[in-house]
């Protein structure tokens, strides 16, 4: 697909890579750009950057979700492209308590559930749109030293697979965004064993976003912006005892 005269959502616009992802739309001519942001400031900031639309919303609630979508669809007439990409990352183990785990779910799984709800029926009657879901490696991998990521963009990843597998056949694209580190706030706030791993190789977010058009260009399923992720998945399908040795060794240099 390309981005040219097509109205698009972006969760999470406000900063980081939504935001340079919603920079990047306006360069390629998007018809609107809808910002959706936490943060009201954030999402004005980049909208009016870029003479987007700004919305205020917290996209971990469904009510919210369908508000944004409903007010996109009611000014707009269509959404063509749904971009939900806000995430949370924090550590987390065995002992983080049931409602941080709550948390990661909502925003990093319902979030993209609530989506799909809202925006597929208008596409699949069309016969035709593009959802974007800002995954991670960790979806792919793991997180060293996170469970609370790396199982909650396990989960991510596999409904963007349920609803390409499901709905491709009806017109639907579906793109799973899988970085590692971007040099974002995200990244800033990890903590230093999050961040350490990740930091040498992390790419700029305006990268992401070149590689995020290429890839719906393409409609290609994953996008990686660091391409060796596809090696390192390959080495953990091919030889999984293998592959957690390593893990364990990395995780073992991480304070
Ligand atoms: N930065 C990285 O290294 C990295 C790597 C892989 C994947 N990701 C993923 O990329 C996505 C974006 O991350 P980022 O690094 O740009 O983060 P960021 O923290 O820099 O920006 C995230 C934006 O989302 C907004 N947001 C947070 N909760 C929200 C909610 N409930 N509703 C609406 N908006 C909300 C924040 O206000 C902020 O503007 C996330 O899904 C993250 O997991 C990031």
């Amino acid at each position: 697909m390309v981005i040219t005269d097509k109205v698009v959502v972006v969760t999470g616009g406000g900063n980081g890579i939504g935001r340079a992802l919603c920079r990047r739309f306006a360069v390629e001519c998007a018809k609107t750009v809808v910002v959706v942001d936490l943060d009201a400031a954030a999402a004005e900031r980049v909208a009016s950057e870029i003479a987007g639309v700004a919305i205020a919303a917290d996209v971990s609630r469904e009510d919210e979700v369908k508000r944004v979508v409903a007010g996109v669809i009611e000014r707009h007439r269509v959404i063509d492209l749904f971009c939900s990409n806000a995430g949370i990352a924090v550590d987390g183990d065995e002992h983080t308590p049931a409602g941080e785990w709550q948390g990661c779910w909502e925003l990093n799984v319902m979030a993209h559930v609530f989506a799909a709800r809202a925006v597929l029926p208008g596409m699949l009657a069309r016969g035709e749109g593009y959802l974007l879901q800002t995954v991670s490696a960790a979806g792919l991998l793991t997180h060293p030293t996170s469970a609370t990521y790396a199982v909650t963009k396990h989960a991510s990843l596999a409904f963007a697979e349920w609803l390409s597998m499901t709905y491709g056949d009806r017109g639907i694209r579906v793109s799973a965004l899988c970085p590692q580190g971007v040099r974002t706030d995200m990244l800033q706030r990890a903590s230093a064993g999050g961040r350490t791993f990740l930091v040498d190789s992390a790419v700029a977010p305006e990268q992401v976003a070149d590689d995020v058009v290429k890839g719906i260009a393409d409609e290609r399923f994953l996008i990686l912006p660091h391409p060796e992720v596809a090696d390192y998945f390959r080495r953990k399908a091919s030889d999984y005892d293998r592959w957690l040795r390593g893990m364990r060794r990395l995780r073992s240099t991480l304070k």
